[in-house]
């Protein structure tokens, strides 16, 4: 009796003291599972039927394909020897622990405007995934996207670092749709165009554009382009389920994005995001 209390006491320690290495309470686990979530990491970062977050399947854009790496905590192969602040920085900065840029296929060009609070709850998260041994892919890339080091440039001439930055004039609840929606939602990445440089095109922001093979619908408020027509219960069941008004199930990519993500949140945030979806500028 007393053994076993003692155990599930050393148990309860072990839990707490795992915790407690981390830096990380409940509450913090809690919200980094829902930003890993609305995040989207696991449809790049984990492959079909393969072990999550340990490397994903081929990325085919015009540039040539990636390879996303593997994120879990295992020391040789992912990233479990990175200490906070490395995380920090590939995911506002875009830069590797050794100071080199990343590709912006990894969409830090959007995870950038998460606070550091809430980089720091998602590092957390990420730590509690299991650590899984699989070497990274080379991406295969066509000259001159091969060479790294151009990215210096692109990154200086189109990276923001800033975090979002709250429009005082909103409500509480816009603001919160317009951090996920531009933050971890990343939703711009495929649902607005870009120019000749690869940089989102911001006088279009969200008037669709393509993804390989796939047309990105326009999802501003504009009546006929756009969703301007969708009620908002149309756009709550959307992001709930993925069934559109005229019935028809959400197909390729976005699919992912529902069922991974908008799918997973608090109704209070899906909430959030038709608020601002539906206030976005017609294009
Ligand atoms: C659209 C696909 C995509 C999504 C979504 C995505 N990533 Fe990535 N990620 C990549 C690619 C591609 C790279 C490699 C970039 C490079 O080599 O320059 C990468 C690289 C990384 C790296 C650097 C790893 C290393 O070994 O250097 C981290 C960390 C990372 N991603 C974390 C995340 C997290 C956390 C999320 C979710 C919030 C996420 N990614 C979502 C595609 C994606
Ligand atoms: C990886 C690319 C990608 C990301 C990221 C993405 N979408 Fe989509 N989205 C698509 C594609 C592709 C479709 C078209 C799917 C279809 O018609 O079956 C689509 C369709 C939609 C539609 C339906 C539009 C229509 O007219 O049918 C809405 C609304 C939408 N997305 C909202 C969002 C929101 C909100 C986010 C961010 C949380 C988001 N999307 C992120 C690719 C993406």
């Amino acid at each position: 009796m007393l053994g076993a209390s003692r155990a599930v006491l050393s148990g309860l320690v072990g839990v707490l003291l795992t915790a407690a290495a981390a830096g990380a309470t409940p509450e913090e686990l809690a919200r980094g599972e829902l930003l890993f979530h609305i995040g989207g990491c696991t449809n790049c970062h984990t492959a079909k039927d393969g072990p999550l977050l340990a490397g994903g399947d081929p990325l085919v854009t015009p540039f040539g394909t990636f390879y996303a790496p593997n994120i879990t905590p295992d020391p040789e192969t992912g990233i479990g020897r990175w200490t906070r602040e490395d995380f920090l920085r590939a995911m506002r900065f875009g830069k590797a622990p050794d100071g080199s840029p990343y590709y912006p296929a990894f969409p830090y060009t959007s995870y950038a405007r998460m606070s550091d609070a809430d980089l720091g709850a998602l590092e957390a998260y990420l730590r509690t995934v299991p650590p899984v041994r699989r070497p990274n892919r080379a991406h295969e890339l066509s000259f001159p996207y091969n060479l790294r080091w151009g990215l210096y440039l692109w990154q200086w001439l189109f990276h923001d670092p800033a975090p979002f930055r709250p429009d005082p004039a909103r409500s509480e609840t816009w603001n919160r749709g317009a951090y996920l929606v531009e933050g971890p939602g990343h939703c711009g990445e495929c649902h607005t165009p870009r120019t000749i440089w690869g940089a989102l095109d911001r006088d279009r922001a969200y008037a669709g554009g393509r993804l390989g093979k796939e047309t990105i619908p326009n999802i501003t408020s504009d009546p006929v382009r756009g969703i301007g027509g969708w009620s908002r219960g149309d756009l709550r069941t959307f992001l709930l389920i993925g069934i559109k008004p005229d019935g028809d199930f959400v197909g390729g990519e976005m699919a992912k994005v529902v069922r991974n993500g908008t799918a997973k949140l608090p109704e209070a945030d899906r909430e959030a995001i038709v608020e601002y979806l539906l206030s976005l500028p017609p294009r």
